[in-house]
């Protein structure tokens, strides 16, 4: 069911709080920190990041339509499993998202990273993504990898810059406006 953010009751009523964890996991950057996604941080602002053609032109979430019970159902994916969903928080501002699964049986941990509209372009993303593929290396993860298309320049450039290696090309894997691009893969090993 679609449900108006307007109606703050009727949004709380359906929000009702979602706890992956019992402890919660918080790791501070050096501008940001990061702690555990909770149900209360689908927020209006959050749904429109997900639903803006901008943000998302390089991202399959393009393809979808988002809401507060897909969003809550996204949320609940994560519960008792190793994969991490966080918020990005700079000060008391939540300005984006990362999520980590994990292949415990393998040491790998696959990131993804999310920057919200009007927070981009200030070192958060960099400062997001490096603190915690370091804590996923310093917890044991053997491999952290990431990867983006190629006409995705910040993202490119976010895990050139920590380190990581070139761990393959998808040649012409994906289209945007029609044209084929590049999907490029990095990894950082733990040694
Ligand atoms: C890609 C994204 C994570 C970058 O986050 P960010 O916080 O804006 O990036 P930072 O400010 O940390 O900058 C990182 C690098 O990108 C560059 N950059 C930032 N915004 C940029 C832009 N709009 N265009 C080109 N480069 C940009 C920075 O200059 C920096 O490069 P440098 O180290 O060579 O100077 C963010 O734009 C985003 O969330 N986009 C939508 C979702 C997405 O594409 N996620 C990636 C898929 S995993």
């Amino acid at each position: 069911m679609l449900v108006s953010l307007s109606n703050e009751e009727q949004y709380r009523a359906m929000n009702k709080p979602i706890r992956e964890r019992e402890g919660e996991l918080r790791l501070k950057g050096g501008l940001v920190e990061l702690r555990d996604f909770t149900s209360e941080n689908i927020t209006k602002s959050y749904l429109e990041w997900l639903s803006d053609p901008w943000l998302m032109r390089f991202s399959n979430q393009r393809f979808r339509t988002h809401d507060l019970n897909s969003s809550r159902a996204f949320l609940h994916s994560f519960a008792g499993t190793e994969n991490l969903f966080l918020a990005i928080w700079h000060e008391s501002t939540l300005i984006g998202t990362m999520t980590a699964y994990q292949s415990p049986p393998h040491g790998t941990a696959d990131i993804g990273l999310l920057i919200g509209v009007g927070f981009q372009g200030k070192g958060f993303g960099q400062d997001a993504w490096t603190t915690l593929m370091n804590h996923l290396l310093a917890k044991g993860v053997r491999k952290v990898t990431g990867g983006t298309l190629r006409c995705n320049s910040a993202m490119v450039s976010i895990m050139q810059r920590c380190g990581m290696r070139a761990d393959g090309v998808r040649v012409s894997q994906e289209l945007v406006d029609g044209v084929a691009h590049d999907m490029l893969y990095f990894a950082k090993f733990a040694s």
